[in-house]
């Protein structure tokens, strides 16, 4: 493990960092904060009890200008089965972001895979389904305003990329309409909020990626306010070297900021285990820096933010799928591992 010069507090530092008996612990003591390093705003995904968590406080504090609400600003928890919003933990959340000057990132106003019982169980009168609809992002947004940005739209492309996918929106408002709707909705919520179409697996899927430049093109033709584009960047070890970029600079071609908006890297999701543990967290190191360093190439105009989806291995949403998974930057005790070392060379 080698650190670059930038990576480094202070240049007198580097003996000790490139000395590989150093240990994760020491290796905190002497890497820059992500957010020093990188020209863009670092994000990461929280969940309101992470605000008492003080080892999380202070390692956010530390790395991070960004915070994306992991799940309390989804309808999953705003939206209750009678119908009513609920906006505590995310009021908690968008608090905390305002008093330590952290930017903060909305996800996800309309999502296939949340259909909350309060929607599901209103009439069949399309009018009345259209009004629920806009009336959820007009409030969640106009709560929101001075967010930086939203993912409004998440996950509209299929996995085999053959068209959009089918879900109680696009069946109730239409495949593009709803789209386009909610994006028109969110923009007069708050003219100001960059608004993302946000998606995952386009390192991939090559498919997938050809059908969302498609719908990007096809939105941005019809005069739908999309402001930037979201790739969430869900990885695994075995990624074959060299596919972020490409798939970066196809997303890139449209001019529009780009958010790398969930970065983690899976030790346990992809189709090739390493054989050891030890290769594991050393592909998974190399997988961070070429992510980093791919991103960090952007245009600096395009460079809309950096998120990491779960900054320690206990905070991944993965680790509950998979207990013997660890696919984030830093350790559960808050050292930088590997990856978060490679991180910070890929972003110097
Ligand atoms: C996940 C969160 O990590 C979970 O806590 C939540 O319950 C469900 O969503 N793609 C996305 C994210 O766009 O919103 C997902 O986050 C992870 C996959």
């Amino acid at each position: 493990m080698s650190l670059s010069r930038r990576a480094l507090l202070g240049a007198g530092l580097a003996v000790a960092a490139c000395d590989h008996s150093a240990g994760a612990q020491s290796l905190a003591s002497v890497l820059s904060p992500l957010k020093s390093l990188a020209p863009f705003p670092i994000g990461t995904c929280v969940q309101a009890s992470q605000l008492g968590d003080p080892a999380w406080v202070n390692l956010a504090l530390a790395q991070c200008n960004q915070l994306t609400p992991e799940w309390e600003m989804k309808m999953e928890y705003i939206v209750q089965s009678d119908g009513s919003f609920r906006f505590d933990r995310p009021d908690q959340i968008a608090g905390f972001a305002r008093s330590r000057g952290l930017r903060l990132y909305g996800t996800t106003l309309v999502w296939y895979s949340q259909r909350p019982e309060g929607f599901v169980n209103l009439d069949e009168n399309r009018v009345a389904f259209g009004r629920a609809y806009d009336n959820y992002i007009t409030a969640v947004v106009g709560r929101y305003r001075g967010a930086v940005g939203w993912d409004v739209v998440n996950e509209a492309v299929a996995e085999d990329g053959e068209g959009l996918r089918d879900s109680l929106w696009s069946q109730k408002l239409g495949a593009v309409d709803h789209i386009r709707r909610a994006f028109d909705v969110a923009r007069a919520a708050d003219p100001q909020a960059i608004l993302f179409l946000n998606d995952y697996n386009l390192e991939y899927l090559p498919k997938k990626l050809a059908t969302f430049e498609r719908l990007v093109e096809q939105l941005l033709k019809a005069g739908t306010p999309i402001g930037g584009i979201g790739t969430q960047t869900h990885l695994a070890v075995d990624l074959a070297p060299g596919a972020v970029g490409p798939s970066l600079a196809a997303l890139a071609r449209f001019g529009l900021p780009i958010h790398m908006s969930e970065l983690d890297v899976s030790l346990t999701r992809g189709e090739r285990q390493m054989p050891t543990r030890a290769q594991g967290l050393a592909a998974q190191a190399r997988v961070y820096e070429e992510v980093a360093g791919a991103f960090a190439a952007l245009p600096p105009q395009q460079r809309f933010a950096l998120t990491l989806w779960g900054l320690r291995d206990k905070d991944s949403w993965l680790v509950g799928r998979d207990p013997a998974d660890a696919p984030a930057a830093f350790d559960d005790a808050s050292r930088p591992k590997a990856a978060a070392v490679s991180l910070a060379n890929g972003l110097a």
